[in-house]
């Protein structure tokens, strides 16, 4: 990467974030951990870390999110957010980044990342801060890992890499399509909440008119047919016994006819 495109890309999140920088390691645990541990010491300044190499990278519900150098971009961005509701800020990151990257890239609620039904990339949102209650300022953790080419031979039938859409795409160039944008759709939400992209995540909804059930860790919860999100977000569930709603982030949904 030249000068040029760093500092093309510095001025782009602080365009969209104000005191927004940029930071590159070439290893660490998990930028989300580093970033979280940071944000529970109380340094809560806004900023953008990228690493070449995670050696514990985390996923949603406890699980390893695996990434290696040159065939993933993992990144976590904090920022002190006090929108007057939290609800559906995952689902926006996903609209977001989605929207940076491709039109064919579908959203697997909450919020990961699909094409052709395989996993392209993982978003993990997480808060730390001493405030409480709406308007209270917390310091949102924002965790993203996208599949630039295969991880592992193994995988590659299982999950997507953005090389398929986007054969020229690398670890620089999808950072800087992806990190303004996201800043700035972080201000909208912080401004707006959930309500301005509804209708986006509407359009890229992979599980809409899927039969699906939904678990919590082994148990099943319920199963029906997904009929999109409410408006705080929520995954609506038809069921046998009428519509449910699923907002519990410790649930897992899965199309039926994909398994586990
Ligand atoms: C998931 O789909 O389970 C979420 C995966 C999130 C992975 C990213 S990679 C950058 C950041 N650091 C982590 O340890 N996790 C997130």
């Amino acid at each position: 990467m030249g000068p040029r495109g760093a500092d093309a890309l510095e001025a782009g999140l602080a365009a969209a974030w104000p005191g927004l920088r940029l930071e590159r390691v070439d290893e660490v645990d998990s930028t989300s951990s580093e970033l979280m541990r940071r944000a529970r010491a109380g340094r809560l300044q806004p900023v953008l870390l990228v690493a070449r190499r995670q050696t514990a990278g985390r996923g949603r519900m406890g699980r390893v999110w695996r990434s290696a150098e040159g065939a993933s971009l993992t990144f976590s961005m904090a920022l002190p957010l006090a929108p007057a509701d939290w609800s559906g800020l995952s689902l926006a990151v996903g609209v977001a980044v989605a929207e940076s990257l491709h039109g064919a890239i579908a959203l697997k609620w909450p919020n990961d990342l699909w094409w052709q039904r395989r996993k392209l990339g993982g978003i993990l949102v997480e808060t730390a801060g001493t405030g409480g209650g709406a308007g209270a300022a917390r310091c949102a953790v924002i965790g993203i890992g996208l599949n630039l080419a295969p991880v592992e031979p193994a995988e590659a039938a299982a999950t997507a890499s953005l090389r398929e859409l986007m054969p020229a795409a690398d670890a620089q160039s999808t950072l800087e399509r992806v990190a303004p944008p996201l800043a700035g759709a972080m201000a909208q939400f912080e401004r707006d909440g959930f309500g301005p992209f509804a209708s986006r995540f509407a359009a890229r909804d992979g599980l809409r008119g899927c039969d699906v059930v939904v678990r919590d860790g082994a148990r099943v919860v319920l199963e029906g047919r997904a009929c999109g999100v409410d408006r705080r977000g929520a995954l609506l569930v038809h069921t046998s016994s009428g519509m449910e709603t699923v907002s519990s982030y410790e649930v897992s949904v899965r199309p039926v006819a994909l398994g586990d």
